[in-house]
C-alpha cells in the first residue's frame, strides 16, 4: 500500500479503500483503483495490470475527475515503463482515453518526459522505470498538497464573500477525495467549511446522466457527516429562486487561457442562474487544470458520450444494458441523444477561480497566467 500516506492531507479522513495506488502484486506491478462505477453500494478495487486495462477504466469512469485522471495518467506511464513497454506510446493511449480533462495528458506527459530524460541519459531500463514511478508519486503527493491549500483559500474566500456564519453551498458532479490525491477541489472547500462549523447545508446536484452527484458526492458527504440534500439538476432553478443558495462551488476539467471553464455538463446553467440571482459562482481547481495552450472556451474539446447513457438509466455506469447493475431503457428504441459530458462557462460568469497558488477574481487571462507562473508543478 505504498501510496496511502501521499493521498491524505492532515485532518482529512481517508476513504475505506485507497482511491488509487501503485502496488507490486505477485503477478507484477499494477495500478489499483477504487472502482467508482460500483459506488456507493460496493467498495471494490479494480486492478489494472497494464495500460489497456487502465485506459478502459478511464473510459468507463471507474477512475475519473480531472486531478485523479492526471495521477492515473502518470502511474499508467510508470506501469508501461515497469513492464518494459513503450512509455511514449502509453502516454499517447492514456492522453487519448478522454479528451476534455487536461490533467490526464499532463500527468502522462510529465512522467513520460522524466522517463525519456533517464533513457536519454543512458539509464538502464529498470532505473528509468524507477524514475518514472518516482515522478508519478511526486505528482500524486503534489496533488494532495494542492488540495489542502485550495481548501484553505476557498474557505477564506467564502468568509469574504458571505457575511453569514453558515454557508448554504451548491455543488455539481463529484470533486472530493474520489477525484484527487487529497480531499479534492470544490468539495474540499465545503468539507473544510463543515469542519470549521461554517457549513449550514450542502446542496448536491444529482448530475445526470451518470449521477456523480448522487452516487459519489452524496457518498462522500455522508461519510464525512455533512448536512446535505440531493436534488435533480433541474430543481436548481427553484432552489435559487427560493433564496436557498449562498454560493456555487464547482471543479474544472480544463480552464482555457482566457479563464473559460470546462466542467461537468450542467455547470454552465448553474453559472447563468447564479448570475441572475447574484450568487457567487466559484471554481476550485489546481493550476494543473489550467491549459495555456487552449486560448478560449470555443477551443476546448468537449467529450461526447454514448446516447445509451441518456436513453437508459442505471445505478452502474459503464455496464451494458441488461448487465449487472440493472440498466433500464427509458426511451423508445432508436432514440438519438445529445450527450456532451461537459459544458463551458465563460469567464464573465465566474466570480473567482481558487487554485493552490491563490485566488483570482475577477477572472482574466492575465490574472490566470500570473497565478500559474507561481506554480511549482511542472
Ligand atoms: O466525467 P467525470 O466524472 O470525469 O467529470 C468530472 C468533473 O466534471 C469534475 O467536476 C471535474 O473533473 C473536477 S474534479 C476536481
Amino acid at each position: 500500500m505504498a501510496d496511502q500516506d501521499t493521498r491524505t492531507p492532515v485532518g482529512i479522513e481517508p476513504p475505506a479503500l485507497s482511491v488509487l495506488r501503485w502496488d507490486e502484486l505477485p503477478e507484477g506491478p499494477a495500478v489499483v483503483l477504487l472502482d467508482q462505477t460500483r459506488l456507493p453500494s460496493e467498495e471494490v478495487e479494480l486492478i489494472c495490470a497494464d495500460v489497456p486495462a487502465l485506459v478502459r477504466a478511464i473510459q468507463t469512469l471507474a477512475v475519473r475527475g480531472a486531478p485523479l485522471l492526471g495521477i492515473a495518467g502518470g502511474y499508467g506511464v510508470a506501469l508501461a515503463a515497469a513492464r518494459g513497454e513503450d512509455a511514449a506510446r502509453a502516454a499517447d493511449l492514456l492522453e487519448q482515453a478522454r479528451p476534455t480533462a487536461v490533467n490526464l495528458g499532463y500527468g502522462a506527459r510529465r512522467v513520460e518526459r522524466t522517463h525519456r530524460a533517464a533513457v536519454d541519459g543512458g539509464a538502464p531500463a529498470d532505473v528509468a522505470a524507477a524514475a518514472a514511478l518516482a515522478e508519478a508519486r511526486t505528482l500524486h503527493r503534489q496533488d494532495a498538497e494542492a488540495s489542502g491549500r485550495m481548501a484553505q483559500y476557498g474557505l477564506e474566500l467564502l468568509a469574504e464573500l458571505l457575511p453569514g456564519a453558515g454557508h448554504r453551498l451548491l455543488t455539481h458532479c463529484n470533486t472530493g477525495a474520489l477525484v484527487s490525491g487529497g480531499a479534492g477541489t470544490a468539495f474540499a472547500v465545503a468539507l473544510e467549511a463543515h469542519r470549521r462549523g461554517r457549513l449550514h447545508h450542502l446542496w448536491v446536484d444529482e448530475t445526470r446522466p451518470l449521477l456523480q452527484g448522487a452516487r459519489l458526492t452524496a457518498y462522500e458527504a455522508a461519510r464525512n457527516g455533512m448536512p446535505y440534500s440531493l436534488l435533480t439538476d433541474s430543481a436548481a432553478g427553484s432552489l435559487f429562486a427560493a433564496g436557498e443558495v449562498d454560493a456555487v462551488l464547482i471543479g474544472a476539467d480544463r480552464i482555457a487561457a482566457d479563464g473559460s471553464v470546462a466542467n461537468k455538463v450542467g455547470s454552465y446553467p448553474l453559472a447563468v442562474l447564479a448570475k441572475y440571482h447574484h450568487v457567487p459562482f466559484i471554481v476550485v481547481a489546481p493550476t494543473t487544470t489550467v491549459d495555456p495552450k487552449t486560448m478560449d472556451g470555443t477551443s476546448i474539446v468537449v467529450e461526447q458520450r454514448s446516447a445509451s447513457e441518456v436513453t437508459e438509466v442505471t445505478s452502474r455506469p459503464g455496464v451494458a444494458a441488461g448487465g449487472e447493475g440493472g440498466r433500464t431503457v427509458v426511451a423508445p428504441p432508436g432514440t438519438q441523444a445529445y450527450n456532451p459530458a461537459f459544458d463551458i462557462t465563460p469567464p464573465e460568469l465566474v466570480t473567482a477561480i481558487v487554485t493552490e497558488e491563490g485566488v483570482i477574481s475577477p477572472v482574466t487571462g492575465v490574472g490566470l497566467a500570473e497565478l500559474c507562473a507561481r506554480s511549482s508543478q511542472v
